[in-house]
């Protein structure tokens, strides 16, 4: 059994003032089971503050890392200083990441080893345009991007989470079918496997694109669904602990 995690994806929202939302998800938590993980992945100028009052529950991460420790990177942040803030993940290849700031999948590879190198669980995002769907090349194009941008596991690794994202489901309200997002999990489970061993049976493999409280039940019973990757639905707690409790229910 893959232990469930509900991940949250801030994006470039959220300034101190939302830590608000933070107080109530905690609050939120102690009172149900810790029937699954739940972590926040905010803008990096919060996770210090967020890791500071996010309890024993909640896990703070962050949303990409440059490939080295340090030195002239102006502008970028380091696995290590990630963890030193209080991060204990990363999101790694996000299609936003990607497309803004041209992340190719060999880099992402090289950002999710140091992210392991540093102590971090990489969240490896993976999803397929509107485009390459209909013209019936999913499969491949996940296990091409999956083939480059998985790092090498060290011994000692802390493990790693891959994320199925359809490009074209993410903050449009569009979700593939539960059949679909069935037959990528399998996929991403057999290149998992593939790649790592037994080891890759597992690592949680997340849905992600317009999941939100009404459709996440459906999603998360899907076989090898072991979580989800929310964005805008993350941005509020009441809508975020939601869907953790359809994930604990
Ligand atoms: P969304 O974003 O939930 O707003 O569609 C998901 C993501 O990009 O991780």
């Amino acid at each position: 059994m893959v232990r469930t995690l509900i991940a949250g994806n801030w994006k470039m929202n959220g300034l101190n003032s939302s830590l608000k939302e933070v107080e109530a998800i905690v609050d939120r938590l102690s009172g149900l089971a810790d029937g699954a993980d739940i972590l926040l992945c905010p803008p990096a100028t919060m996770i210090g503050a967020m890791a500071s009052m996010a309890g024993d529950r909640l896990k703070v991460g962050g949303q990409c890392c440059h490939n080295k420790t340090s030195g002239a990177h102006t502008g970028d942040i380091s696995a290590e200083m990630l963890v030193d803030a209080g991060a204990t993940y990363v999101i790694v290849g996000h299609s936003e990441r990607r497309d803004d700031h041209a992340e190719r999948s060999a880099y992402v590879k090289s950002q999710a080893g140091a992210a392991l190198r540093a102590g971090l669980v990489p969240i490896v995002c993976v999803g397929e345009e509107y485009a390459q769907r209909k013209r019936g090349e999913t499969a491949e194009v996940i296990e091409r991007i999956m083939r480059k941008s998985l790092p090498e596991m060290p011994s000692g690794g802390h493990g790693l989470v891959v994320a199925y994202e359809p490009k074209w489901a993410i903050g449009t309200g569009e979700i593939p079918t539960m059949a679909e997002i069935g037959e990528v999990h399998a996929l991403i489970r057999k290149v998992l496997v593939d790649n790592y061993g037994m080891e890759g049976l597992k690592m949680p493999i997340l849905y992600g694109g317009s999941m939100k409280p009404g459709n996440a039940a459906e999603i998360l019973a899907v076989a090898d669904v072991n979580g989800g990757l929310i964005g805008g639905a993350s941005l509020k707690a009441d809508d975020f602990m939601s869907i953790y409790e359809a994930a604990i229910n």
